[in-house]
């Protein structure tokens, strides 16, 4: 009986999705929420003189052709023109630019996790070392993002990172606060996850969960499992990419980013022109069947991806596909089935849902809450599933899943070889913050790496180091043979604290000892008070997913003002050779291109004794007066308010919620036993025969009561 029954639904629901994507075929220009669906049955191409996959070996280490050449070609085309706007000639650095003869150190910018607060953290960062900035450029510091040739980014990282290129690389201040032509803004005021408040069931959420859940429902009914990062995703997505305006943000007027692909990059504008970075994100994996909810230790396998390639540097795997294929699952190589190839599943709101996608930690069925999150955003997160769940099959719900397109490779090596899917998760998760990892590759061979470390790591949510330790630690043990080192850091958060480096500028690894340098050089601008002795904005917490616009515009300002300002020691002003500085350590490893000595000059050196890590002589916080730690939040009201209102309304929410909660329990038992007795295998097929198990009498009470839940909640 329950057989028939779940048939019945399954046929319903295709059916109505057939409609829906027969509408959206009759009216394709502004796109669909339901273009989130990636294309599964598309010819692969022809695998007898082509290849998805890139193999190679930590010894002989290959970069993507393509990524070669883009950046062969922003070297030749770009770069130097770049170079010569923010350093002119050299001669205030008292170098003649002319004698490098053109050989400029390759630059990388990370750009850490932390949510909200990280990516607008960094957008203010990076408007303070862009040279469309007048301010940034009057103070020096503008122009070092112009001469980069990567970035990557991670979790809230990505974000920044994903709305810089899909908004084609603008203005980051109209980036992130709109301007009246064709930016949007990020819209931090609207929830992420309840954007109409904290009531879920009001008629705006309830568009919104619908429109988010059409979106990821189409994904599952194309055969492909989804999970909590398919929702957060679509989330993510209406304020990251450009779809989405005030005015249609309730509507499914647009696509909300729907379709918008991160192998799309290549074709975009300042891409093509080789405007921008190389772009790369980082998700970390769990060991498919280790069920892992805590911190990962540094063994598995740090994945990034690029507009080109899923791929990982980390000597064990050493192997990249082709992005626009990423969702094929290949065996050897080989797609399982026949000719059929995966496209269209490098959405790029799923990418910034992966790296960011940390709720293997935060799940916790016991209390039905996602920990960490408000009240109001752990409820939307588990409505959001719940309802998910009675329509697709989900595998791993609280992880990305991606069909596994290594299958069979590395098989003595790679812990995965013998999956069907790869789990990634935020890429934080083995407590290596900063997005280094695809920075240090070899064949990258980059020479100065700057971080924007806006990480929450000590009781107010400043950085202490701790993202550096573990990268530098992962680096010198697992690889050693595929990355190039760190250079010498402090030891512990403490020292690094105790040291003043987590609230000023430093520069570290100034002096190598070998030609080619056994290391890069570390430019590194972490979050920290104001020089100005002012309350903080720019430490609040990772999971506060709202900020007023009054809020975001004093973090943008905040962070903006530190990254032009340096530091001058026992005082609290700016230091007026701090951009001078900052050029020292953007070209000094140029001095290392050539087998004659060229001397560092001398505003160079001393700036140098002024902003490099020294462990002989390590500096000291006592060189930073009243520089004030504790968070203060500079628009109350704004913030407070929604609180209130969500006490306010506690009663009426939890009556709502009790059928929700009670069916959550069940689920509960449900999504256990799924887990238990999901099986590994996963084919286009499946869907339809979801509920064609044996156990099906379980299946079918679950949604038995999901039913009565809903009955109580109209
Ligand atoms: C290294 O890899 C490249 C490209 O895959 C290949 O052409 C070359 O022969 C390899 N070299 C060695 C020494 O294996
Ligand atoms: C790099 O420039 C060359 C010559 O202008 C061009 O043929 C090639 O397509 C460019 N490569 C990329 C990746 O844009
Ligand atoms: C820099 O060096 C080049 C070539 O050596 C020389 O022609 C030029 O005059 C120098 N510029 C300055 C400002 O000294
Ligand atoms: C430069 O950045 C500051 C701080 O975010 C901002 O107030 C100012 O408008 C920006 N200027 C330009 C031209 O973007
Ligand atoms: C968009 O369409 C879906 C599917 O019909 C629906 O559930 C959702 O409520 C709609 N959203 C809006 C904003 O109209
Ligand atoms: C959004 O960006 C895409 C490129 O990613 C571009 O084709 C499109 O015109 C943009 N849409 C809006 C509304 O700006
Ligand atoms: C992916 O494969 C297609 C088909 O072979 C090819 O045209 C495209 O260049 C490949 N892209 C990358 C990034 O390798
Ligand atoms: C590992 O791969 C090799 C080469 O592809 C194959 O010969 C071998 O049987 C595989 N081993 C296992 C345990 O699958
Ligand atoms: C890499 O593979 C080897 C051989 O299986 C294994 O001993 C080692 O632990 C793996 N390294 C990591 C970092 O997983
Ligand atoms: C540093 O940060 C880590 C988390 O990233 C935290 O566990 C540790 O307690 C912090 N230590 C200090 C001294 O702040
Ligand atoms: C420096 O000398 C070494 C060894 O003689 C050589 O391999 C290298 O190519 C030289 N580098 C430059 C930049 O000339
Ligand atoms: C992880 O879960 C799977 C499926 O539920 C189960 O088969 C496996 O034994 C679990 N692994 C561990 C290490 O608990």
């Amino acid at each position: 009986m329950g057989h028939s029954r779940n048939l019945r639904r399954c046929s319903l629901f295709l059916n109505s999705l057939n409609v829906l994507s027969t509408r959206a075929q009759d009216n394709p220009s502004p796109g669909s929420v339901i273009d989130y669906a990636p294309s599964t049955n598309v010819e692969c191409p022809d695998l007898s003189t082509t290849s998805l996959i890139r193999v190679f070996t930590p010894q002989n280490q290959t970069l993507h052709p393509a990524e070669e050449e883009y950046i062969s070609n922003r070297t030749t085309l770009v770069l130097p023109g770049a170079w010569n706007d923010w350093l002119g000639d050299g001669s205030l650095l008292s170098y003649n630019l002319t004698m490098f003869e053109g050989f400029y150190p390759k630059v990388g910018i990370a750009i850490p996790g932390g949510g909200l607060r990280a990516a607008q953290f960094a957008a203010g960062c990076l408007s303070g070392i862009d040279a469309r900035n007048d301010s940034a450029k009057a103070a020096g510091s503008g122009g070092l993002l112009q001469v980069a040739s990567y970035i990557s980014g991670l979790s809230g990282g990505s974000w920044i990172t994903g709305s810089l290129f899909f908004n084609n690389w603008p203005n980051i201040n109209e980036l992130v606060l709109g301007n009246d032509r064709d930016l949007a803004g990020w819209k931090l005021d609207l929830p992420l996850v309840t954007p109409d408040g904290v009531n879920l069931f009001s008629n705006e959420n309830q568009a919104f969960f619908g429109s988010v859940l059409w979106s990821v429902i189409a994904k599952g009914a194309a055969g492909i499992d989804t999970s909590m990062t398919d929702p957060w995703s679509r989330m993510i997505s209406y304020h990251f990419l450009n779809q989405t305006t005030r005015a249609n943000f309730f509507t499914n007027d647009s696509a909300h980013g729907a379709g918008q692909l991160w192998s799309d990059i290549p074709s975009l504008p300042a891409f093509r022109q080789y405007q921008a970075p190389f772009p790369i994100i980082v998700a970390d994996s769990r060991p498919v069947g280790s069920n892992l909810t805590t911190i990962l230790s540094p063994e598995p396998v740090v994945y990034e991806i690029t507009p080109l390639e899923l791929a990982s540097y980390d000597p064990n795997l050493s192997a990249g596909v082709n992005l626009t294929y990423a969702g094929t699952h290949l065996v050897n190589g080989h797609p399982e089935n026949g000719s059929a190839c995966v496209v269209g599943f490098d959405q790029a709101g799923f990418v910034m849902g992966t790296s960011a996608s940390l709720f293997n930690q935060l799940f916790d069925f016991a209390r039905n809450e996602v920990d960490q999150f408000s009240d109001s955003d752990s409820a939307g997160l588990l409505y959001v599933l719940a309802r998910q769940l009675r329509d697709v099959r989900t595998r791993a719900e609280d992880v990305a899943n991606w069909p596994n397109p290594f299958q069979g490779l590395k098989n003595d090596t790679f812990e995965d070889s013998n999956s069907s899917w790869l789990e990634l998760l935020d890429g934080s998760s083995n407590q290596e913050n900063i997005p280094y990892g695809p920075l240090f590759v070899k064949a990258r061979g980059l020479d100065v790496i700057v971080t924007v470390d806006g990480s929450s790591d000590d009781t107010n949510n400043w950085p202490n180091g701790t993202g550096l330790l573990f990268s530098a630690s992962r680096q010198a043990t697992i690889l050693l043979s595929s990355h190039q080192q760190f250079p010498p850091i402090p030891q512990t958060p403490d020292d690094f604290i105790e040291m003043g480096l987590t609230s000023r500028p430093t520069f570290f690894g100034c002096n190598p000892v070998q030609i080619p340098p056994e290391y890069p050089l570390v430019i590194y601008l972490p979050n920290s008070p104001p020089i100005s002795g002012d309350n903080p904005v720019t430490n609040s917490e990772t999971f506060q997913l709202t900020y007023t616009i009054k809020h975001t515009k004093l973090l943008l300002q905040q962070a903006h003002t530190n990254t032009i300002s340096g530091f001058t020691p026992n005082a609290n002003i700016a230091d007026p050779n701090w951009g001078l500085c900052l050029q020292c350590a953007a070209i000094d490893r140029a001095r290392y291109k050539f087998n004659r000595t060229i001397s560092r000059s001398a505003i160079c050196s001393q700036c140098f004794e002024q902003y490099c890590f020294d462990p002989q002589n390590p500096p000291s916080k006592s060189e930073l007066p009243n520089r004030k730690y504790l968070f203060v939040d500079p628009d109350p009201q704004g913030f407070t308010k929604l609180n209130n209102f969500f006490t306010e309304n506690k009663s009426k929410l939890i009556g709502s919620l009790v059928g929700f909660v009670g069916f959550l329990a069940i689920l509960t038992g449900g999504l256990l036993w799924w887990k238990w007795h999901q099986n590994s295998k996963a084919n286009y097929q499946e869907i339809t025969t979801f509920h064609r198990d044996e156990n099906d009498a379980l299946v079918w009470q679950h949604h038995l009561e999901y039913e009565s839940f809903e009955l109580q909640s109209h």
